[in-house]
């Protein structure tokens, strides 16, 4: 039946995100000072609104400072509810707040210590145990005038798992202090006029310590103006914390990367950074760095969505891949970040291929092809499973970690695990100076310009382009692959004009969209080249339109999923001219013979196909083995159309975050 003008049958979108805002509320109505808490139901914006609006507020403040902590929730301990959402207090007091993203391991073992010295706990949240622990430190301090970092610094030696926290007390009013362990954090800096440094020195303290209770007493080098950031003169210098550069870029794009169990403190509008102790390979400064993004890189323009705008953004952002690296003329790419140790490279025994999510299907995707220009054995992996597994790695390995936001926690720690075996290690990444850049032995960075929509589009296509330029960078001596290249290399050089074509399909997708809407479930089947295609688009419908979808390989068919078709199953079929066009005719007929009604995906030029397809989507045809990038895009704009009409938010599926820093 269908659906067309029916109310769909889909459970409400009422977002399950909080966000949450702590600022210094010292006015000249109240005396005391407090810090002011606000929280909301929603994203960024509905905050906001709450925030401006005064009568809403359980104190009528004037903001005398501008300082302040906040913080959108994407839940990894109890329910997305008001309670649990961050900044997370210290007492009802607010005398310490907190905000974190990560994931505190030993909590429970804290939470269960805090409340014997007779803590009371109102989340169910690891991060309330921060909140609580940095007041227990301070209620305990053996000195009076105890730094505010310091008493950081002893919370953080009592913590273990990921974090990247920033904290504000009114023992400190005006004054905040961050610090990361295994999840990002940087600072934006701005200010008009010239800053003191480019390099703020770290500080370390004068000597070591063991126990706890020394702490205290130990000093850090004087704090003086060359051991801080601040504008010359003492003009107006402004800091931001945040865990992503999208998030700042508005405000500036001058940014301090922090390292793990960094220190960062902003105190008289100053910015000071330190190190409990320095170990040899420490670099004893962090440098202000200039990020080229730009403010109309993030955002929507005309579209609707992020999302919608990085799925059109494709033409460009593959071109921009390949900016500067693939020479047309020549028939070479040159890949900068890898021509240093591509001796190393070509001498391996195996490639593993390493991601989580859009970007583990990138690896699945360029495989074979790597495969066949590398002539390596070449293992692609679920960063997650790799780890649970202990895979074997040996010093003659190169592992590649691909990863759009440069920062997922299961593949970092694949990274780490990788490297203590002493293999060689490559990032493929879209963030400049992520974690996952910064850490592997060298790189490639995708340049898909930032990539905003939770369910990843265009960094996908250009991860794809990026492992394919890797495996023609290997291959430059092969004689016998000398026109295999040269044709893939011509295929790249159509490839964002071929993906403004599939782009033009957008309204023949939305009208498929309306009649498929409300159904529950949504496979979509392929093999070789495109099985990747399937595991993508399933990933996409699943991730936004919260529909169940499976991508299946065709070859599987017979295996289980043949008992799922019927005539109301909807099932796409990704069938393109390459040396699987047989075998898939073979799928095709038996999902037809059990009255199967495919949705087929397949070249322009394919009369075969679309004889049994209840509908076709035509796309123009290239090379084998990147026609991937453009079979992929009309499910990107299935999801997409999908998603709107079920009425939901494309760019902030629930339970989903962009960047999954906890394992
Ligand atoms: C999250 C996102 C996915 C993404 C995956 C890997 O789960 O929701 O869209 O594919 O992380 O992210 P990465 O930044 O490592 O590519």
């Amino acid at each position: 039946m269908s659906a067309q003008g029916m109310a769909p049958s889909v459970p409400s979108s009422e977002p399950a995100t909080f966000s949450g805002v702590a600022i210094d509320g010292n006015n000249n109505e109240v005396k005391e000072r407090h810090i002011q808490l606000v929280k909301k139901r929603g994203n960024v914006k509905a905050l906001d609104e709450e925030l401006y609006k005064q009568d809403s507020m359980d104190l009528k403040v004037e903001f005398e400072t501008h300082f302040g902590i906040a913080h959108t929730r994407w839940a990894t301990h109890g329910v997305p509810n008001a309670v649990n959402s961050h900044p997370q207090r210290s007492d009802k007091g607010n005398e310490f707040v907190v905000i974190h993203n990560g994931i505190i391991t030993n909590y429970k073992d804290l939470r269960k210590f805090l409340e014997s010295k007779g803590y009371e706990f109102e989340s169910e949240t690891d991060t309330e145990t921060i909140a609580k622990l940095i007041k227990y430190v301070f209620d305990n301090r053996e000195t009076e005038d105890i730094t505010f970092s310091t008493l950081v610094e002893r919370v953080i030696q009592q913590l273990e798992g990921a974090f990247a926290l920033v904290f504000k007390s009114i023992h400190y009013p005006g004054e905040a202090v961050a610090t990361r362990r295994g999840s990002p954090l940087l600072i934006g800096v701005r200010s008009k006029y010239k800053l003191s440094t480019e390099q703020i020195p770290i500080l370390y303290r004068t000597r070591n310590f063991e126990n706890v209770k020394k702490i205290c007493k130990t000093r850090m080098k004087r704090l003086d103006s060359s051991t801080c950031l601040h504008a010359v003169g003492d003009k107006a210098v402004e800091f931001f914390f945040a865990s992503d550069a999208s998030a700042i870029i508005e405000h500036t794009n001058r940014v301090i990367f922090l390292e793990d169990d960094d220190i960062a403190a902003v105190a008289d509008g100053k910015l000071s950074i330190h190190r409990v102790k320095r170990s040899a390979s420490d670099d004893p400064s962090r440098a202000i760095q200039t990020l080229q993004m730009e403010l109309q890189q993030i955002m929507k323009g005309n579209f609707s969505a992020f999302m919608q705008k990085e799925i059109f953004e494709q033409p460009e952002s593959v071109f921009n891949t390949m900016r500067g690296r693939v020479n047309f003329e020549t028939n070479t790419v040159l890949l900068g970040g890898l021509k240093d140790h591509l001796k190393e490279i070509r001498r391996c025994r195996r490639l593993i291929v390493i991601g989580c999510g859009t970007s583990y299907h990138a690896a699945v995707a360029t495989r074979q092809v790597l495969e066949e220009l590398t002539e390596l054995p070449v293992m692609v992996e679920l960063a997650s499973d790799f780890l649970d597994r202990n895979t074997p790695v040996f010093r003659d390995d190169v592992c590649f970690f691909i990863s759009q936001s440069g920062e997922t926690a299961d593949t970092l720690l694949a990274l780490r695990y990788c490297k203590d075996r002493g293999a060689l290690t490559v990032g493929v990444t879209n963030t400049v100076g992520s974690s996952i850049s910064r850490e592997t032995d060298c790189g490639v960075h995708i340049n898909a310009g930032p990539e905003i929509g939770v369910a990843s589009t265009k960094a996908y296509t250009s991860q794809f382009i990026s492992l394919v330029m890797f495996g023609l960078m290997m291959s430059e001596d092969r004689i016998s692959l000398q026109n295999r290249r040269r044709e893939i290399i011509h295929g790249l050089q159509s490839l964002p004009g071929l993906i403004k074509e599939v782009l033009s399909l957008d309204e023949k997708i939305h009208d498929l969209a309306l009649e498929l809407y409300t159904q529950r479930s949504l496979l979509v089947m392929g093999r070789g080249y495109n099985y990747a295609t399937c595991l993508e688009g399933a990933l996409k419908i699943k991730e936004i339109t919260y529909m169940h979808s499976e991508g299946i390989l065709a070859g599987e068919l017979k295996h289980g999923p043949l008992a799922l078709i019927d005539k109301q199953m909807p099932v796409i079929m990704v069938i393109m001219k390459d040396p699987c066009f047989a075998k898939c005719q073979n799928a095709l007929q038996q999902v037809t013979a059990r009255q199967g009604r495919p949705i087929i995906l397949c070249s322009r030029d394919d009369t075969e196909s679309s004889k049994f397809a209840y509908k076709t989507i035509e796309l123009p045809h290239t090379v084998d083995c990147l026609q991937g990038i453009l079979s992929v895009i009309p499910l990107q704009l299935l999801s997409f159309h999908l998603a709107v009409l079920r009425g939901y938010d494309v760019d902030f599926p629930r339970n989903l975050a962009k960047s999954v820093t906890v394992e």
